[in-house]
């Protein structure tokens, strides 16, 4: 579609486990607009994490492209890759992948350092760090730390360089309602304030219901909201 933000055509993505061939993703299509929410969602082994990565430029496909921003993503060299993930994405992981020997601050600040864009201005910082919950805990190390602080210092983390994306995989995965109410808001005030195209994967139709519309996944594609089991009742 003219104009979208995110592209997907075609994805296909196997992996090899010893000589068996496990098809991830089997061709997937679809667009985001600028300034979008939406949800992917789908069960178990469906291939959503798949598709973060690959959306990401994390992993790369086996066919099919990914269009970020006008760019075709297997059309850039490793370094242009990199260089575009670090100004452009904000990354929420299922795993909160933060670094267990920095503590909450450093792990929020070495994003915008290693974006190359130097110390976050400090209103910036203050603003997202309050807004998370997280002033407290600034000081405290991930081992210090409860799952829901974690994520949220993942997902400070990720909103700290102002990107214009943000990829979420299971960002309330396990999470209390609280915190999950916490992180949800923080995506959607992203999404609605700064204007921040959101791409979340999630198990919860609760959480789901966040994004402008719905992506249904299911064995490696994408399938009509009826034809997804757990939520063709909804
Ligand atoms: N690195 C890998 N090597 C081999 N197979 C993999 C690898 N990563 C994922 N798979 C397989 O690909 C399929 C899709 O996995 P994926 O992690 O994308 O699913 P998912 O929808 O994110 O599941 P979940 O909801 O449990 O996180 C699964 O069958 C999984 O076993
Ligand atoms: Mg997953």
């Amino acid at each position: 579609m003219a104009g979208a933000f995110i592209e997907a055509r075609d994805l296909r993505k196997t992996y090899l486990v010893g000589k068996i061939e496990v098809e991830a993703l089997r061709g997937i299509s679809f667009s985001v607009q600028k300034g979008e929410f939406v949800s992917v969602v789908g069960p178990s082994g469906s291939g959503k994490s798949t598709l973060f990565y690959l959306l990401g430029g994390l992993t790369r496909a086996d066919g099919g492209s990914v269009v970020l921003d006008g760019e075709d993503l297997a059309k850039l060299s490793d370094a242009e890759r990199t260089r575009m993930r670090k100004r452009k994405i904000g990354f929420v992981f299922q795993k909160f992948n933060l670094l267990p020997t920095l503590d909450a601050r450093s792990n929020i600040e070495v994003a915008r350092e290693i974006s190359g864009n130097g110390r976050p201005d400090p209103e910036h910082f203050n603003r997202i760090t309050d807004l998370l919950g997280l002033t407290k805990r600034l000081g405290h190390r991930p081992s210090e730390l409860s799952g829901g602080e974690q994520q949220r210092v993942a997902l400070a983390r990720a909103l700290i360089n102002r990107p214009t994306v943000v990829l979420a995989d299971e960002p309330t995965g396990n999470l209390d309602s609280k915190n999950s109410d916490i992180v949800l808001g923080m995506l959607r005030l992203s999404n609605q304030e700064l204007g921040q195209t959101v791409l979340m994967i999630t198990h919860n139709p609760e959480a789901a219901k966040y994004g402008d519309r719905i992506i249904h996944m299911r064995d490696g594609q994408i399938v009509r909201p009826e034809d997804d089991p757990q939520w063709g009742s909804h």
